[in-house]
């Protein structure tokens, strides 16, 4: 076990009225597992991964890594926000950098490493730009590079695909498997793309409006890389879509 969510719970008080997130959620990644966390916008995905990632405090409940409990951020757990949070006084390159030089990780190897990831997100030639000058995809982009700067063990992801365009995305899709399959990364995603999930995921796990119930922790067995276009590919599919429609009732 790599990583153990247990009995997280989690209110928040908007206008002195309680609202409950999250109710024991619990949860167990295996290393080297790639796990996504579907749902519906508004149940608790970013609140639960921001948890995890030790960027918020849970009110019951704790957060294991390798058997530890963890509290705050730290290296071993590689984060991409939602909105991907790069710094903009910083171009693509020293964004990129970042993360290695705080690691302190040889001037040569940082070159060598940006380049590579450069070229992986098809970015070469922008690494002088800012990101107010980029496109959303490819903020995004600079974002997803920026985490695997340092080689992750796991690696947190809230909707990392999400402004990519269509053809980018399954590109990115793909660049990601790899990644993840050549590090044996541990890797939880947020995302609300059906087809997304099922082409990423060793297991998905659905959320639900009503305090971030777990509704189904569906294991994927499929082939790796993932053929879209046979019969089991398609009845996940509509399984996880026939479970997520569910959410959006009462
Ligand atoms: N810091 C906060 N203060 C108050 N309410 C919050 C805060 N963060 C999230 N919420 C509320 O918690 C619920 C879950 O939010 P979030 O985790 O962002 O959902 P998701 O990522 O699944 O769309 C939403 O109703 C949201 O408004
Ligand atoms: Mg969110």
């Amino acid at each position: 076990m790599k990583l153990r969510v247990e009995n997280i719970n989690k209110t928040f008080i908007n206008n002195k009225k309680e609202h409950k997130v999250l109710e024991n959620i619990n949860l167990d990644v295996n290393k080297g597992e790639f796990v996504s966390l579907l749902g519906p916008s508004g149940c608790g995905k970013t609140t639960l991964l921001t948890i995890i990632g030790g960027f918020q405090h849970s009110d019951e409940g704790e957060i294991l890594l390798d058997g530890q409990v963890v509290k705050k951020p730290g290296v071993d757990r590689a984060f991409i926000f939602q909105n991907y949070a790069l710094f903009p006084w910083k171009t693509v390159k020293e964004n990129v950098l970042f993360p290695m030089k705080q690691q302190k990780i040889p001037k040569v190897q940082r070159e060598a490493k940006l380049e590579e990831l450069l070229s992986l997100c098809d970015l070469k030639g922008k690494e002088n730009m800012y990101p107010h000058q980029l496109s959303g995809g490819m903020k995004q982009r600079v974002a997803i590079i920026r985490a695997l700067a340092c080689n992750p063990e796991v690696l947190l992801m809230d909707e990392p695909l999400g402004a990519v365009d269509f053809k980018m995305r399954q590109n990115l899709q793909e660049e990601l498997e790899n990644i993840w399959s050549k590090n044996k990364i541990t890797a939880i995603m947020v995302t609300h793309d059906v087809d997304e999930a099922v082409y990423m995921s060793d297991r998905v796990v659905v959320m639900s409006r009503d305090k971030g119930k777990i509704l189904e922790n569906l294991k994927i067995d499929l082939e790796r890389p993932r053929n879209r276009t046979t019969n089991k590919y398609e009845a996940y599919k509509s399984k996880l879509t026939n479970i997520l429609s569910k959410c959006y009732e009462g």
